[in-house]
C-alpha cells in the first residue's frame, strides 16, 4: 500500500481556487505500457465492444470501469486513408455511441448524439476518410451522459497512418520511439478506487482528479531510446487543461497538430492542451537520463478568461506528468529533427462567406444552465444549417472561464485569438481550441450532415458539454 499523505496535505490545504495538484505515488517504477494496436489498415474494417469491466490503476484493488475491447479506454485503431468499414457492438448494459473525434465523415457516420448504439445493438458505418495523416480519438457521446462514460473508459485512441512517415524523418516505431499518450486525471478512494462524484464545484469548473493517469496507468515510466521520440499526446481529461514542458527544459518540437501535420517542426516554450485536444511533439533524448513532462496547474476560474484566464494562472505551481527514463538498449532510429515534415498548411486567408458568432455562456442557475448563445443543447433543435464546400467564420467567445471549444466534421484554422496571430500551438489543422476570450475560427464542411444526423459544436470540458454547452447544425 503507497503512502499519500503528501498529496493528502495538500489537498487538505487546498482551497477552492488552487486547485488541487495531480501527483503520482512514490513507488517502485513500473514501466508505461502502451495501448494495445488495432490495425485495420490492411483488412479495411475493424470492430469494437463497449463493455462494462474492471480496471485496476494503483495496485490496490479493481475499480468499476468500461472500455472498447478491453477493461479501460479502448485499442489504437489505425486506419488507412480511403474507406474503412467501423462495427460498434453495445455490450454495455447502456446506451452508447462511437464518436470519431476528428475524422471528417458525414454526419451519418459520425457517432454523435444522434446514432445511439442501443444495448445489445450494432451499429455498422464506412469511414470515408480522406483526409491526411493524424492523431484522432473516439468517445461516447451519449447527450447528459458524455461525462461519465468517458470518465468510466469508453474511449480510444484512432490514428491515420499513410505509411509515409519514414520519407518524413518522423519516429514511427510504436512504443519504442512513437509513443502514444492518453492523459487524464482521476480521483480514487481510499480503497484505490475510481471515483466520479462530481460536487456543485465540479459542475461549475469540470470534474478534476488528483492523480494523473496516463493510458490507464498511474505510475508508469517511459522507456525511451536516447535519441529522437514522438509523443503523441491526448488529452482525454473530463475538464483539466495542461500547460506541458519538459522539466529539465529540453525542446519540445511541434509537428502535428489535431488535423495534421505542420510543414516544418516548431519549437515550443510550453504546449497547451485542453481537453480533446492532441499534439505530436519530437523530443530529443540524446545525453538524457531521465526527464519528465510536466504541467503547470491551469485554474479555469469563473470570471477570469476574456483573455485573462490563462495569464491569471501563471505561477499556481506544478505536477509530473509522465516521468522518462532513457533506456541505451533501444534501438535510435531517429537522431536528428526532420528538416521538412508536411505540405505547407494554407494560410487560414480572409475570404469567407458566412460568419457566424457564438458565445459561450457559463449559467449560474441551480441547475447548472450552460449554453451557447443563450440556449442549452436540445435534441430536437436544429441550431443552423451550413452549406457543404463553403468556407465559414465563426468567431467564439468565452468571457467568464476558458472552454474548449470542438466542431464535428472539419477540420480549421485559427485565424486569430483576441485580435493577435494564434498562439503556436494553434497555427495548424484544429478540431478544438481553448478559448480564452474571443477566437476567429476558418472552417467549411465537404461533407453532408442530414437533419437526422447532424454534426455537434460544443465545450470539450465534458460536464459542461452533458449540462447544455452544445449545439448542432446540418450540413446542406
Ligand atoms: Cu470529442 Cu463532440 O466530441
Ligand atoms: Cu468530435
Ligand atoms: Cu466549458
Amino acid at each position: 500500500m503507497r503512502s499519500r499523505l503528501s498529496r493528502r496535505a495538500f489537498l487538505a490545504g487546498a482551497t477552492a481556487l488552487a486547485l488541487p495538484v495531480p501527483a503520482r505515488a512514490q513507488s517502485a517504477a513500473r514501466r508505461l505500457v502502451m495501448p494495445p494496436l488495432l490495425d485495420a489498415r490492411a483488412a479495411g474494417r475493424f470492430s469494437l465492444r463497449a463493455a462494462a469491466g474492471q480496471h485496476d490503476f494503483l495496485g490496490e484493488s479493481p475499480s468499476d470501469t468500461a472500455g472498447f475491447n478491453r477493461g479501460y479506454l479502448g485499442p489504437v485503431v489505425r486506419i488507412a486513408p480511403g474507406e474503412t468499414e467501423a462495427t460498434v457492438e453495445n455490450a454495455a448494459g447502456f446506451a452508447v455511441t462511437s464518436h470519431w473525434h476528428g475524422l471528417e465523415v458525414p454526419g451519418e457516420a459520425d457517432g454523435g448524439p444522434h446514432q445511439t448504439v442501443a444495448p445489445g445493438a450494432t451499429w455498422r458505418t464506412v469511414l470515408p476518410v480522406e483526409q491526411p495523416p493524424a492523431t484522432a480519438w473516439y468517445h461516447s457521446h451519449i447527450h447528459g451522459q458524455t461525462a461519465p462514460q468517458v470518465h468510466a473508459g469508453l474511449a480510444g485512441v484512432l490514428q491515420i497512418l499513410d505509411g509515409r512517415d519514414g520519407d518524413r524523418g518522423l519516429p514511427s516505431d510504436y512504443g519504442v520511439d512513437d509513443l502514444m499518450l492518453v492523459l487524464q486525471d482521476r480521483r480514487f478512494d481510499q480503497d484505490g478506487r475510481m471515483v466520479y462524484r462530481p460536487t456543485m464545484h465540479d459542475r461549475m469548473v469540470g470534474h478534476l482528479g488528483d492523480w494523473m493517469v496516463v493510458n490507464g496507468q498511474v505510475d508508469g515510466v517511459a522507456a525511451v531510446p536516447p535519441g529522437v521520440v514522438r509523443l503523441r499526446l491526448l488529452n482525454a481529461s473530463n475538464a483539466r487543461i495542461y500547460r506541458l514542458t519538459m522539466r529539465s527544459g529540453r525542446g519540445m518540437h511541434l509537428v502535428a497538430t489535431e488535423g495534421g501535420y505542420l510543414p516544418t517542426p516548431l519549437a515550443l516554450d510550453s504546449l497547451l492542451l485542453s481537453p480533446g485536444e492532441r499534439a505530436e511533439v519530437l523530443v530529443d533524448f540524446a545525453g538524457a537520463e531521465t526527464d519528465a513532462l510536466v504541467s503547470d496547474v491551469i485554474a479555469n476560474m469563473p470570471m477570469l478568461a476574456g483573455g485573462q484566464g490563462l495569464r491569471a494562472s501563471q505561477g499556481r505551481g506544478r505536477f509530473t506528468v509522465l516521468d522518462f527514463t532513457a533506456d541505451a538498449g533501444l534501438p535510435v532510429r531517429i537522431d536528428r529533427l526532420p528538416d521538412k515534415i508536411g505540405d505547407d498548411v494554407p494560410e487560414p486567408g480572409q475570404a469567407h462567406d458566412i460568419a457566424r458568432a457564438f458565445s459561450l455562456d457559463m449559467g449560474m442557475g441551480m441547475h447548472g444552465g450552460f449554453a451557447i448563445n443563450g440556449a442549452s443543447f436540445a435534441m430536437e433543435r436544429m441550431d443552423h444549417v451550413s452549406k457543404q464546400g463553403q468556407t465559414e467564420l465563426w468567431r467564439v467567445r468565452a468571457d467568464r472561464m476558458m472552454h474548449p471549444f470542438h466542431v464535428h466534421g472539419t477540420r480549421f484554422r485559427v485565424l486569430s485569438e483576441n485580435g493577435q496571430p494564434p498562439r503556436p500551438e494553434y497555427r495548424g489543422w484544429k478540431d478544438t481550441v481553448l478559448i480564452d476570450g474571443e477566437a476567429e475560427l476558418l472552417m467549411r464542411f465537404n461533407h453532408p450532415a442530414p437533419a437526422h444526423a447532424p454534426y455537434m459544436f460544443h465545450c470539450h470540458i465534458l460536464e459542461h458539454e452533458d449540462a447544455g454547452m452544445m449545439g448542432q447544425f446540418s450540413v446542406a
